[in-house]
């Protein structure tokens, strides 16, 4: 069984992303994103994937696109039709396997991560448009890593300031 590893960037209310524009300019976080995940494989929503763009597919990293619909086909990526064929899929290349949202799937993917790798952003975004939120993270399943985790901000890149903490799934 492959190590499931979680990773997001929210805002402080816990805003993940619109689907339709980036809500933050962060560089030192996506650079963060990419150094983590480079070499293993990314498991996105079709939502998700959509809403890299010219980004897709991530680049050095095996995509894997999680869909319900047979005929949607992603250029640069292999499909899925659930998060378990999706998991299955990665781990026949790798014993690391990231998860890389959006927010269904991070809500899906929490019952079976074993890891979660947030950026917090300081910033508070303001928009009309509708959201999507990050998984609650429950203290009651999952620890915080402090070796791991920073405790002090990290220098402001682009909109905001931004740290990382590290849980751990409760055993
Ligand atoms: N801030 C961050 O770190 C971060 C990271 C990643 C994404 N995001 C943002 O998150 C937003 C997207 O999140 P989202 O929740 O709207 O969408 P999403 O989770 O990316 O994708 C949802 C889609 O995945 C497919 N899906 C979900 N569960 C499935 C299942 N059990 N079986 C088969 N297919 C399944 C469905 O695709 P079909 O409709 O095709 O069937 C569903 O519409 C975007 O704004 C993105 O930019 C932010």
């Amino acid at each position: 069984m492959a190590v499931i590893k979680m990773i997001w960037a929210q805002d402080k209310s816990g805003r993940l992303g619109t689907g339709a524009e980036m809500l933050w300019h962060v560089p030192a976080d996506f650079k963060h994103f990419r150094e983590s995940t480079l070499g293993y494989p990314v498991i996105m929503g079709r939502k998700s994937w959509e809403a890299l763009g010219e980004y897709a597919p991530l680049k050095q990293r095996r995509n894997i696109v999680i869909t319900r619909n047979k005929d949607f086909l992603a250029e640069g990526g292999e499909v899925a039709y659930s998060l378990d064929e999706a998991i299955a899929l990665a781990e026949t290349t790798s014993d690391l396997v990231w998860i890389a949202g959006g927010a269904t799937i991070y809500q899906e993917a929490l019952e079976v991560a074993d890891e979660l790798v947030v950026s917090y952003l300081d910033l508070d975004v303001e928009t009309n448009a509708s959201v999507v939120y990050a998984p609650k993270i429950d203290a009651n399943d999952w620890v915080l890593v402090p070796e791991e985790s920073d405790c002090q901000w990290r220098e402001k890149s682009g909109d905001a300031r931004w740290k990382v903490a590290v849980y751990r799934r409760r055993r």
